[in-house]
């Protein structure tokens, strides 16, 4: 009996260490990996693809900061493709690379590909786009996210909207990349602001992946089902500037029988908004190095950094383009 009870004390000592065993690794496995305070670091940066101003205009940002902030960056361009992506962020893991910036294309596929570097103890920081919040957290799967407010970036766009067209239009939507956090919120912040207004109406919404020739194509297809259109939101300028040409070709007039409402702030945009063609764009900066460069700086100091490093955007209409065309890209 005294042996019976000693075993059941054993059994329940070791039950009682393995336990606290796991929830030391466990503790530990939501630790980020901490970054060395060093004059030169080798950083990765995996963009999602260069086929707009905006993704050029980024990347150009991190390639000038690399030699201001001591970076031997690695820069790589997934081609519009997320397992290309996954595939740059895995092989910057096998170079041993010190950090990683990354502008996830969408929101789930690069969830693996940001915990195998954590795993790897490479700090990743998101920048620009982010993944699910649902799986992944900011200070515990990776450092941060750098970005706009997509969300409050919609809702700015709908707001003017209503405001230009007196509260009646009928919208057509042109969505950015499936998938992406800018499309998901972008989507969010617009169409919960018009649906509290009983004049404004989505004729229809559809994805045009971001890109110019991608946008024109879909409001060709969707002009001709919706005749009627006399508005469009369009998440980001590329898709206004390709909406634009397929409005012209049908022989409408954009921006004045079709009010268009757009997102990033591109030169091509401001310069649609000189010549009257578009309304309006609300900022969303691709201008990423520096701030990349301080809050690493921050991080590798040991400081805790906030779960978002959030970026403020400036809005440009008919009162300000002209002004702040210089500084475009
Ligand atoms: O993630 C930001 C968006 O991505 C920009 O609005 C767009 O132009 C880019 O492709």
């Amino acid at each position: 009996m005294t042996n019976m009870k000693t075993v059941k004390l054993m059994l329940a000592a070791s039950a009682a260490l393995i336990i606290s065993a796991g929830a030391v690794s466990l503790a530990h496995a939501q630790d980020l990996p901490p970054l060395a305070k060093k004059d030169h670091y080798k950083v990765g940066f995996a963009q999602s693809e260069s086929n707009n101003p905006w993704r050029i205009a980024e990347t150009k940002s991190f390639q000038d900061t690399a030699p201001k902030c001591g970076w031997d960056l690695v820069a790589t361009d997934a081609a519009s493709s997320a397992a290309k992506q996954v595939a740059d962020v895995d092989s910057m893991i096998a170079q041993g690379v010190d950090a990683i910036f990354l502008p996830p294309r969408e929101e789930k596929p690069l969830l693996p590909a940001v915990l195998r570097a954590k795993k790897a103890g490479i700090p990743v920081f998101l920048v620009d786009r982010s993944v699910d919040a649902n799986v992944a957290k900011a200070g515990r799967d990776y450092v941060t996210f750098l970005g706009s407010d997509f969300i409050d970036q919609g809702h700015r766009a709908a707001d003017w909207l209503i405001k230009a067209t007196g509260g009646k239009a009928k919208i057509i939507e042109l969505e950015g990349t499936t998938g992406s956090s800018p499309a998901n919120d972008r989507k969010k912040g617009f169409d919960d602001a018009v649906a509290k207004e009983s004049g404004m109406t989505i004729l229809a919404s559809q994805s045009g992946d971001f890109a110019r020739d991608k946008g024109r194509q879909v409001m060709e297809t969707l002009l001709q089902a919706h005749p009627d259109v006399t508005a469009v939101y369009a998440h980001n300028d590329e898709m206004a500037i390709g909406a634009i040409q397929a409005l012209e070709a049908a022989g409408r007039k954009p921006g004045k029988d079709v009010i268009i409402a757009s997102i990033d702030g591109t030169r091509d945009a401001m310069q649609a908004i000189i010549d009257g063609k578009l309304g309006v764009t609300v900022e969303s900066s691709p201008f990423f190095g520096p701030l990349s460069c301080e809050t690493m700086k921050r991080y590798a100091a040991g400081e805790k950094i906030e779960p978002w490093v959030k970026v403020s955007d400036r809005i440009f209409t008919i009162d300000n383009a002209a002004a702040s065309i210089a500084g475009a890209y």
